[in-house]
């Protein structure tokens, strides 16, 4: 495993109101989007500080949190008392190690753009959810690179929406539908958000 990037930023994480902000959209959109029930399990692939589980853990019975920062899973295992659901924290680079169990579906925000081989990580996430399980991921079209102050682990400066639709269907998932649900307000100027949702 290498450096953990999040380290220095893991303590501060949650002090920037647009990223609360993004991730509440997220979250919304996600409970609006997708039937969540008590008897689910789901895994909330690079959940960092958990700014998107706990948003969504009263509709579930469990949240897998896999992220491979060490940092981050500190700050989210704080809050593991304060959760209304069952959290199992998974701290693996989703890249490297194949978690052996099944989700109901799987969430994500703000994560894809850190992963470098995104056809081997989708197609994993394809095999860890269940039949007719969903996939929802949230991220930052494509970008110019001026969105990230640090470039270290950021590979992709956003994502076309027609390629990044084109990646989630030939890793086998299907009714592949992607919206524009939020803008980042930075540097003087507007990040479109994506959120694109399937089905296996
Ligand atoms: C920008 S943060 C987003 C955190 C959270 N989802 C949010 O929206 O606040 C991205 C997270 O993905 C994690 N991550 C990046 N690549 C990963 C990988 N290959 N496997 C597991 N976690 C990864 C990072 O450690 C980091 O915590």
């Amino acid at each position: 495993m290498g450096a953990d990037l999040f380290a220095h930023k893991a303590a501060g994480y949650e002090q920037e109101k647009r990223r609360i902000d993004v991730v509440t959209h997220i979250a919304e959109e996600i409970v609006d989007s997708v039937s969540l029930n008590q008897d689910m399990h789901l895994m909330d692939f690079g959940s960092g500080t958990g700014l998107l589980l706990e948003r969504i853990a009263t509709k579930v019975g469990k949240i897998t949190a896999v992220d491979v920062s060490s940092a981050m899973n500190t700050q989210l295992e704080e809050k593991r008392s304060s959760l209304p659901c069952e959290l199992e924290l998974m701290p693996v680079d989703l890249a490297e190690i194949m978690p052996q169990v099944c989700f109901d579906g799987v969430i994500s925000s703000m994560t894809l753009h850190h992963i470098e081989n995104l056809p081997v990580v989708l197609s994993r996430l394809y095999t860890l959810t269940v039949d007719k399980g969903f996939l929802v991921l949230a991220d930052l079209e494509l970008e110019d690179g001026s969105f990230h102050d640090e470039p270290d682990g950021v590979f992709h400066h956003g994502f076309d929406r027609r390629k990044i639709v084109k990646l989630v269907t030939m890793a086998g998932f299907r009714d592949v539908k992607l919206n524009r649900i939020h803008a980042v307000p930075k540097n003087g100027r507007e990040y479109p958000v994506f959120l694109l949702i399937a089905r296996k």
